[in-house]
């Protein structure tokens, strides 16, 4: 049968900027994705739908909207705006992008419910909610914090303990408290939807679900198993509406009520499959009825509970077709020097701060995968230790093979590979890729990979690349090339190490896909697929031999281990340590007030506009901001995509038409001075969330330049200019 595959990763709130653990379990499934990619199926190459979204709904964003005073899909809107730079800067993939804010949401959702209805799976209930007395509204889960009733950790949200991983209602917490004002939450009563999980199918279904071999990792049985107890008497109902106010879905026939946002999250899922399907001519319910399908979910072990009790219970009522073709694959949280992130100690690593001192993302791909397994453990980030791996596997090791040897081809044999290779030459290739009882190396990576376990594929390739630099050292090109007698030889050996270099690549390519593309346009190869990397009938170095490559440039630099430093500056260095903008030389001449002195340089300057009162003034909200990323605009003539940190804990997305006058890469790292209350303006390319202060003349035909405000050296995001 054709596998095909559909696969996701958890949606990440739309209230914030992405953070490294995102870019973690993006980067896990990403690996996963083009390797499936690679693989042979039917006529051509694997079918795979790999698509991600924001969760939007939900009390948090609403209310966040609400204090910028613009509505929740502007506030939306404008998280989802910063998402490429980060998506794009580390090689994630993704198919397909999209919102639960959209209409197959709200249509797969209503529907899904409908279906659960239609079974008998869904009772109304009037039950005590909690309610803020001070700001007079019911309070989400996520509003209510209070002291964990399993395991009594403190802080913990309304819905699940992030300590123990819990999941429970509100009303259970000890000590309960509204996030928004401190006061001790009310109770009172409120008609609410519950989703019947108590319902003994339920309990059947998920206990044979579970239980399936290879669905799900055994720690996720047996910490499920105990949630079902033994004859699903732990299961409660699932309380899946909430009051207006609320920013989510209407719940059909339920006046006021909405579903809670952990309802049309996953279905968010298959929302984005749909939209991609519309837009790629795929037929949506075929795919999924296709009993060639596979279903697979990316997650953190934080949100076990939703996806492995109510989804898979809402799937199998609602008669989803992938149901039992469907698995979840769940990774642990990242760790910094083995302690949870923290800004305050200065351990919180920003994905777009890696990006923007130069790091290269494909190191941390690297990094990453490597320490990753197909178990449900935490992953250390060790700068030492991230410094030692990269540097000696990917430069020592890998790229050290193609550098040692390319250069010879160019100059001995333009460029040319030798149109066969020795004896003794393709034994070291079997020793290479052969393992020692026979099998093909290329078979147990691929093994593994598939099976999540990259660490042992990275250190199966690194295998290979030690043999690959055995050969090399052993046969000492660079002596060979002092010796015409030895030219063919040389010819031969510089083959062998390109061949072997070519066969790592292809290998790792899932995990350094930037790379990958630049060897295949060095050694003018066509797109890799797992085929390439057999050994069998020499397919592995047969379209090698007699081809012409082409120059080989650099592929990677060595990690710095300073860049390290940078990378963990705590907050307050951070903004120290920005490049204090050059101090411009002043040169205006002295002139006395009032007086008439020589007009500007810009010719006549513009009228002065009407008088303003200094409250006018004050409410324009003009901030220092720090453009930490700045970028050419496709299709669009003048503008240029700033990303500005103005001190909020997030960035903004702001268009500027100064491409005329600066060069992206001149501006990354400057500070400037930003309108910051300007209502975002939906433009054709995203949502702008502000404007950058430049000056121009009167006449822009006689000076059509546009100058940047640039603050004077001691100026910090977020300052106000007044
Ligand atoms: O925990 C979170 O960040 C959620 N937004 C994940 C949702 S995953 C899926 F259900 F949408
Ligand atoms: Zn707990």
């Amino acid at each position: 049968m054709t596998r095909k595959l559909f696969v996701t990763t958890a949606l990440p709130y739309a209230n914030a900027a992405f953070h490294i653990g995102h870019m973690m379990e993006y980067i896990q499934a990403d690996i996963w994705v083009r390797f499936q990619r690679m693989q042979a199926e039917g006529d051509g190459l694997r079918e795979v739908h790999f698509v991600g979204a924001d969760d939007t709904h939900g009390t948090p964003i609403m209310i966040a909207a609400e204090k910028e005073g613009i509505t929740p899909q502007e506030f939306v809107a404008k998280i989802a705006a910063g998402r490429p730079q980060y998506l794009d800067g580390f090689h994630i993939a993704f198919d397909n992008w999209y919102s639960t804010d959209s209409p197959e949401n709200v249509e797969l959702s209503q529907g899904i419910y409908r279906k659960l209805r239609e079974a008998g799976l869904i009772q109304t209930k009037t039950v005590d909610r909690f309610f803020d007395p001070v700001k007079g509204m019911f309070l989400a889960d996520r509003n209510i914090k209070g002291e964990c009733p399993k395991c009594h950790a403190k802080d913990q949200y309304g819905d699940n303990c992030e300590v123990c991983g819990a999941a429970y209602q509100p009303t259970d917490l000890i000590n309960p408290y509204s996030v928004f004002t401190n006061a001790t939450p009310i109770l009172k009563p409120s008609e609410q939807y519950f989703f019947k999980l108590s319902d003994p199918r339920c309990f059947e279904f998920l206990r044979d679900w579970l239980n399936t071999p290879g669905r799900l990792q055994p720690e996720m049985v047996n910490k499920v198993s105990e949630w079902l107890g033994e004859a699903g008497e732990k299961l409660a109902d699932w309380d899946i509406s909430r009051d207006a106010p609320y920013f989510g879905i209407p719940i059909p026939d339920a006046p006021n009520k909405y579903f809670y946002v952990w309802l049309d999250a996953p279905v968010g899922y298959l929302a984005s499959l749909k939209n991609y399907c519309g837009k790629k001519g795929i037929d949506y319910d075929a795919l999924l009825a296709d009993p060639g399908t596979e279903q697979i979910h990316f997650i953190g072990k934080d949100i076990v509970s939703f996806h492995l009790l109510f989804w898979p219970a809402m799937l199998e009522f609602a008669k989803h077709p992938t149901i039992d073709r469907m698995k979840v694959a769940v990774h642990g949280h990242l760790t910094v020097n083995n302690e949870k992130m923290s800004k305050s100690r200065g351990t919180g690593i920003s994905p777009l701060r890696y990006l923007n001192l130069g790091m290269n993302p494909e190191w941390l791909r690297y990094y990453l995968a490597y320490k990753l397994n197909s178990r449900v453990e935490d992953l250390d980030f060790t700068g030492d230790d991230f410094v030692a791996r990269v540097n000696s596997d990917l430069i020592g090791k890998f790229v050290n093979i193609a550098s040692r040897c390319a250069g010879f081809i160019a100059k001995k044999f333009d460029g040319k590979l030798a149109s066969s290779v020795s004896a003794s030459s393709q034994e070291w290739i079997k020793k290479a890729l052969v393992a020692e009882d026979g099998s093909e190396r290329q078979a147990s990576i691929a093994a593994n990979f598939e099976s999540r376990e990259f660490g042992k594929a990275l250190r199966e390739i690194m295998e290979i690349a030690d043999v690959a630099n055995r050969f090399v050292d052993e046969n000492k090109p660079w002596v060979l090339a002092k010796d015409e007698s030895k030219v063919a030889e040389l010819h031969d050996v510089c083959t062998t190490a390109l061949i072997l270099f070519r066969q790592l690549t292809i290998l790792l390519s899932p995990v350094l896909p930037g790379v990958a593309a630049n060897v295949r346009t060095f050694l003018n190869d066509a797109a890799y697929t797992w085929a390439d990397t057999s050994v069998a009938n020499g397919a592995a170095w047969q379209p090698m031999l007699g081809r012409t490559i082409g120059a080989y440039s650099h592929l990677m630099t060595r990690v710095d281990a300073k860049m390290i430093e940078d990378l963990f500056d705590a907050p307050a260095q951070q903004a120290a340590a920005v490049a204090a903008p050059a101090a411009a030389a002043v040169e205006a001449a002295p002139a006395l007030d009032g007086e008439p002195h020589a007009a500007s340089a810009a010719g006549d300057i513009e009228e002065l506009s009407p008088e303003i009162s200094i409250d006018d003034f004050t409410k324009i909200d003009l901030r220092i901001a720090k453009i930490v990323n700045c970028e050419h605009v496709e299709g669009a003539g003048k503008l240029l995509r700033l990303t500005l940190d103005v001190g909020e804990g997030r960035y903004r997305n702001v268009f500027s038409g100064i491409k005329s006058m600066y060069k992206p890469e001149d501006l990354v790292g400057k500070l400037t001075v930003m309108v910051a209350n300007l209502a975002p303006r939906k433009m054709k390319f995203g949502v702008s969330e502000g404007m950058v202060l430049a000056a121009s003349a009167k006449d822009e035909k006689a000076n059509p330049g546009i100058y940047v405000l640039n603050p004077w050296p001691g100026a910090e995001p977020g300052m106000r200019v007044r």
